[in-house]
């Protein structure tokens, strides 16, 4: 059986987290080689275990930190030693700070910036030379705050809006050298980074009533859109955002 991503190498951000592991399983299964990284190295030898036992062919780098450059830079270079190229560039990681305007201190602001928005910079500007050589895609992972703003999403919402507005610009200054880019917004998906907040009283209820799919989102949700945006099947794509929602931010 072929699958959709065969002959593909795929760097995925944060395979230690809840949509970075889905990612690294889903793609390895597709057939691609997965090139890990995390700044936690136990879930992300754990991604890397359940892919191999599966059958699936992976690396990981970890521990990395990809608000510092140098680490961007040995993530990538790792992965090229093992697998040669860059076909798809997966900008998943990110970590922010939740706190209203009055109670976000100036440090949670810089800490949010520098890790849900200059981590994305930094890992493409480590992997742009070789997007190039190899005509790669870059997904970048926004979020249904890139589509408005909510109390106590300040930073968040001022990250992912970024986020969204640098990957037309990747698209754009990409499309002469190959280099696609897109992003995704996801809805609200039960992972590691979201359980705190939805175990908050009436947080789970309220986003309930407001999606159009009556359920939460789940990891896979968003890697088997990943993956078929990764796939050549979605190669007319570039500099788009797409909403993985469940209709969310509709009504
Ligand atoms: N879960 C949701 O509801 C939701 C909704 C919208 C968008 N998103 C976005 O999806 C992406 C994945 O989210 P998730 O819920 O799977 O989060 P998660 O917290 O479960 O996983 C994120 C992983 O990224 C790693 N990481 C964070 N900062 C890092 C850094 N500087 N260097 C290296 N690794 C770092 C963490 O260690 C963690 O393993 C994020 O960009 C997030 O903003 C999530």
């Amino acid at each position: 059986m072929t699958g959709s991503l065969d002959g593909k190498v795929a760097f995925i951000s944060g395979t230690g987290g809840g949509i970075g592991r889905a990612g690294a399983i889903r793609f390895a299964a597709a057939g691609a080689s997965v090139v890990g990284c995390d700044a936690d190295v136990s879930s992300a030898a754990q991604t890397q275990a359940l892919v191999t036992a599966a059958g699936g062919t992976m690396v990981t780098v970890a521990p990395v930190d990809l608000g510092d450059y140098g680490d961007c830079r040995r993530w990538i270079e790792e992965g090229l030693a093992a697998y040669g190229r860059i076909d798809i560039l997966w900008n998943n990681a990110s970590s922010g700070v939740f706190a209203t305007i009055e109670s976000m201190t100036p440090s949670d602001w810089e800490r949010s910036i520098r890790n849900e928005l200059t981590l994305v910079f930094l890992a493409t500007k480590a992997a742009w030379s070789q997007l190039a050589t190899d005509g790669g895609l870059i997904m970048n992972t926004a979020s249904v705050a890139a589509h408005g703003g909510s109390v106590a999403g300040i930073a968040h919402s001022a990250t992912k809006w970024g986020v969204r507005g640098m990957t037309h610009v990747m698209a754009a200054e990409g499309a002469p050298l190959g280099i696609r880019a897109v992003s995704i917004s996801p809805g609200v998906i039960e992972t590691p980074g979201s359980s705190a907040q939805l175990a908050q009283p009436g947080v789970t209820e309220a986003l309930m009533a407001r999606s159009l799919v009556p359920r939460l989102g789940q990891p896979d949700d968003v890697a088997a859109f990943a993956a078929f945006l990764a796939s050549d099947d979605a190669s007319f794509a570039t500099g788009a955002d797409f909403r993985v929602d469940g209709g969310l931010i509709n009504r």
